[in-house]
């Protein structure tokens, strides 16, 4: 028997807003205590939207995989105005035939040739570090994996030309998104405030950077193995059909945007979680010397730096860089038993699922040691989700794992990190969970490693 969602209890709210200002607020510790006061399915009123939040596994991978019934929520289709049609943003047949010809392009031995750059450029970056200075752990992190992707996108250095225009460009939109984030989306792109204006001149001039170098890729007969040139040569096997310059525009702006801040966010919690873990930190750094001896790891080294791959899973199941993933029901259907009408959001957590108490013991703390013996497989599906789950789940999944464990061996090999003391450390969930002031550190470089 069907029951309608909304007969179920879930938060009051305020008789207009509904429970807007609550999740505005809070979202994170809202959703967590919705999900402790209510349970697998919770219905709530944002606004005029209805949305329900699901905390089952089996709803949760229910809605992931149904991706014709659960289209893209409305919060990401804002993201259009940057990326267009993209992978992250496109639905129905242009997502298919998009995912068709990018996948194989992301399979991990095509993506092993990108491990070098990684830590030549982190390499490149501690060459600048200094023992006992102070830094913004997040700010660099950030800069490092953009250039990462820049480099493998357009095989080109950041500062280099029309690259630099693009790379500045994405800053821009990212500090336009988050003050639209701020008004709560309520002032649009369209609206003439000098801040649109500029944005949408930037995008334009984004745009020309991203299609000279595209002509210009065109023109050459160069062999490149950049992502850039794989998705220009790479062609359908069923229709025939390649990628036109606008495909390809909206394609390489969705990775800069989807492959470097959430990286860069995994890795920057990690630098939080093991200054406050010292016993962890220990143990990385053991297992580091062990294997790797001072020297520079490689792609080969990966399967044996099996707590380093334990660090990051942990470090991302409590501080996922993605913590909420939104759908929308395109018509009447159920979840569970619960019947649910068109229109209604639904909201997916990786912060209240990674913290479930019914899935983890002792959630809050950063255990490493916990992913031994399995867990990933032990647990239910829909449980941890950091890079989602179905059809659309991350494209980049493996890029980014090569690529936070790379960088994390290269870093904590050479340097112990610090957040100092009462710097604070709050997680701002924006379209990635990151620290809103930064993560302030001091630097202590190790004694195996010497700059001079
Ligand atoms: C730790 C790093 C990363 C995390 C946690 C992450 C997380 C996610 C999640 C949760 C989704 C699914 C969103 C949804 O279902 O609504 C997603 C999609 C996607 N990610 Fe990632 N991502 C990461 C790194 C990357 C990298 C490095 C790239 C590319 C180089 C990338 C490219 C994409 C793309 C293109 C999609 C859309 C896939 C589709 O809908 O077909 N991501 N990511």
């Amino acid at each position: 028997m069907t029951q309608d969602v909304f007969e179920l209890p879930g938060p009051e709210g305020d008789t207009i807003v509904g429970s807007l200002a609550d999740l505005g607020r809070d979202p994170l510790g809202f959703l967590t205590q919705c999900a402790r006061d209510y349970g697998d399915i919770v219905p709530m009123r944002l606004g005029l939207t209805s949305v329900c939040l699901i905390t089952n596994p089996d709803y949760i991978e229910q809605v992931l995989k149904d991706r014709e019934t659960f289209i893209k929520s409305r919060g990401l289709r804002v993201l259009k105005t940057l990326l267009g049609e993209g992978l992250l943003t496109a639905e129905g047949d242009s997502w298919l035939s998009h995912r068709r010809l990018a996948q194989p392009i992301f399979h991990q031995k095509k993506i092993n040739g990108y491990a070098t750059a990684m830590v030549d450029y982190a390499e490149q970056m501690l060459a600048i570090w200094r023992d006992g200075e102070t830094r913004d752990v997040h700010a660099e992190i950030m800069r490092l994996t953009l250039r990462i992707v820049m480099k493998t996108i357009f095989n080109t250095e950041i500062d280099e030309g029309e690259a630099r225009t693009v790379a500045n460009a994405l800053d821009v939109a990212m500090h336009w998104f988050e003050s639209k984030r701020r008004q709560g989306f309520l002032v649009w792109e369209w609206f003439p405030r000098p801040e649109n204006i500029q944005y949408r001149r930037t995008i334009a001039e984004m745009d020309e950077a991203i299609y000279k170098l595209i002509q210009q890729r065109r023109d050459s007969d160069e062999e490149t193995k950049d992502l850039l040139s794989m998705l220009m040569h790479a062609r359908d096997e069923e229709t025939g059909q390649q990628m036109n310059d606008k495909q390809l525009r909206n394609e390489v702006v969705t990775l800069m945007l989807a492959g470097h801040e959430t990286t860069a966010n995994a890795l920057s919690w990690t630098w939080v979680l093991l200054s406050k873990y010292p016993e962890v930190r220990n143990k990385l750094q053991d297992e580091l010397n062990q294997v790797l001896a001072g020297r520079s790891p490689t792609v080969e080294d990966i399967p044996q730096l099996r707590y380093t791959d334990m660090v990051i899973k942990e470090s991302m199941r409590l501080y996922p860089p993605v913590s909420i993933i939104g759908r929308e029901a395109v018509r009447d259907c159920t979840i569970g038993d619960y019947a649910v009408p068109e229109g209604c959001a639904i909201q997916i957590s990786q912060w209240v699922m990674h913290r479930h108490p019914r899935y983890f013991e002792n959630p809050e703390i950063f255990q490493p040691e916990r992913w031994e013996d399995n867990l990933e497989k032990r647990l239910p599906r829909g449980v941890y989700i950091p890079f989602g789950d179905g059809p659309r789940i991350c494209i980049g999944r493996g890029f980014a794992l090569m690529e936070a464990i790379l960088l994390l061996a290269t870093i904590a090999q050479k340097f112990q990190l610090d957040v100092l003391p009462g710097f604070p450390i709050v997680p701002q969930p924006s379209i990635t969970l990151r620290p809103e002031y930064g993560v302030k550190v001091q630097l202590k470089q190790l004694a195996s490693h010497n700059n001079s």
